[in-house]
C-alpha cells in the first residue's frame, strides 16, 4: 500500500511546494520508486513545476484535474476520472521521471472552494465530500510506494481530503519566529481531525527549508526548535535541513530541459540536502 504523507503549513513561502517535488523527484529518480504528486492547491504551483504550460493547459480545458473531482461533489455529478486526470513520467529532468506521476490542480478551484464548504458539515467530518478524493482513488492508490500531497496553507475543505487519505504529515517551517508559531496550531488540528474522523495520522517531522546559515535567529531557532521538542508530543526535527539557495527557487522552472536531478535543484549543496532529506523520510516511513 502507498506510503501517503501530506505537507502542510498553514503558512505560505515556507517551502511545502518545493519540497513536495523535490521529494518526489528523489524518491521516483534515486529510489526508484512509484510516485504520485497530488497537487491540492488552487495555486497549482507544484503542478506548474512539474509539467510544462502547455501540457498543463491542455489537460485543463480537458477538465479532467483536482476541480472536476469537487465540481462533482456540488453537481452530484461523476465526471472526474483519476485515471484521466493523472500526468504519467512528469518533470524535465531526462524529458520526464518514469515512476513520476501527477494528479493536477487547477486555479478554477479556486472559484468552487467556498461552495463546497457550504456543502459541507464539518462538525461530523461525516460528510462525502471530505472523503471524495479518497473514494475517487481507492483503486489507484495501491499501484504506488509514495504518495506526496502539496497542501494549501489553510485546513480547509480541500485540505481535509488530503489529511483523509494520509497516513503522516511534514511541516516545512521556516526557522524564523513568526513561522514556527503556527506548528502547534497545525500539531492541534491534526489531532482533532484524527480524533473526530477517527483517522490515524502521524506527525513525521518538521523539515526546515529556506535555512540561512549567516542568520543568528535561524540559528537559535532552529537550537531551540531542537532543543525544546518534547518527543511522543511533538514530531521529530529532520537532520536535515534545506538551506535558501537561488538554484533551489529556479527548480520550479520546468520550460527548459535539464539532465540530472543535480542540475534541477541547484548544484552540488542542494543535492546532497536532498538526497539525504529522501534517505531519512524513507527511514522515517520504513518504505
Ligand atoms: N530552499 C530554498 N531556497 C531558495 N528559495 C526557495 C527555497 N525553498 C523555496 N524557495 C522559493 O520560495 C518561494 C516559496 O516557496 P514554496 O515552495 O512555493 O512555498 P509554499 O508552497 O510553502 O508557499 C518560491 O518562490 C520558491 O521557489
Ligand atoms: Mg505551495
Amino acid at each position: 500500500m502507498a506510503v501517503v504523507t501530506s505537507v502542510i503549513n498553514l503558512k505560505g513561502g515556507v517551502g511545502k511546494t518545493t519540497l513536495t517535488i523535490a521529494l518526489a523527484h528523489y524518491l521516483a529518480a534515486e529510489h526508484n520508486r512509484r510516485v504520485l504528486v497530488i497537487d491540492l492547491d488552487p495555486q497549482t504551483n507544484a503542478t506548474i513545476a512539474l509539467v510544462t504550460e502547455r501540457r498543463w493547459r491542455e489537460r485543463d480545458q480537458g477538465g479532467q484535474t483536482l476541480f472536476q473531482l469537487f465540481k462533482d461533489q456540488l453537481d452530484a455529478s461523476h465526471l472526474f476520472s483519476p485515471q484521466e486526470a493523472i500526468l504519467p513520467r512528469v518533470s524535465n529532468v531526462g524529458g520526464g521521471i518514469p515512476g513520476l506521476d501527477l494528479l493536477p490542480s487547477s486555479i478554477r478551484l479556486h472559484r468552487i472552494q467556498d461552495k463546497i464548504t457550504k456543502i459541507t458539515d464539518l462538525e461530523s467530518f461525516r460528510s462525502p465530500t471530505v472523503y471524495a478524493l479518497r473514494e475517487a482513488m481507492r483503486d489507484l492508490l495501491p499501484h504506488y510506494d509514495h504518495v506526496l500531497i502539496d497542501c494549501p496553507p489553510n485546513l480547509g475543505i480541500i485540505t481535509l481530503n488530503g489529511i483523509a487519505i494520509s497516513r503522516y504529515f511534514l511541516i516545512p517551517v521556516v526557522p524564523d519566529i513568526l513561522s514556527t508559531l503556527g506548528v502547534p496550531l497545525v500539531l492541534d488540528r491534526m489531532a482533532d481531525f484524527a480524533l473526530r474522523a477517527q483517522h490515524e495520522i502521524f506527525g513525521l517531522g518538521i523539515v526546515v527549508s529556506r535555512f540561512r546559515a549567516s542568520s543568528r535567529l535561524h540559528k537559535q531557532t532552529v537550537l531551540s526548535m531542537r532543543r525544546d521538542a518534547i518527543p511522543g508530543i511533538h514530531p521529530p526535527i529532520f537532520n536535515s535541513i534545506i538551506t535558501e539557495d537561488v538554484g533551489i527557487a529556479e527548480a520550479a522552472d520546468v520550460e527548459e530541459r535539464v539532465v540530472s536531478l543535480r542540475d534541477k535543484f541547484g548544484g552540488n549543496g542542494p543535492h546532497k540536502q536532498f538526497s539525504a532529506l529522501a534517505d531519512e523520510y524513507l527511514r522515517y516511513v520504513g518504505g
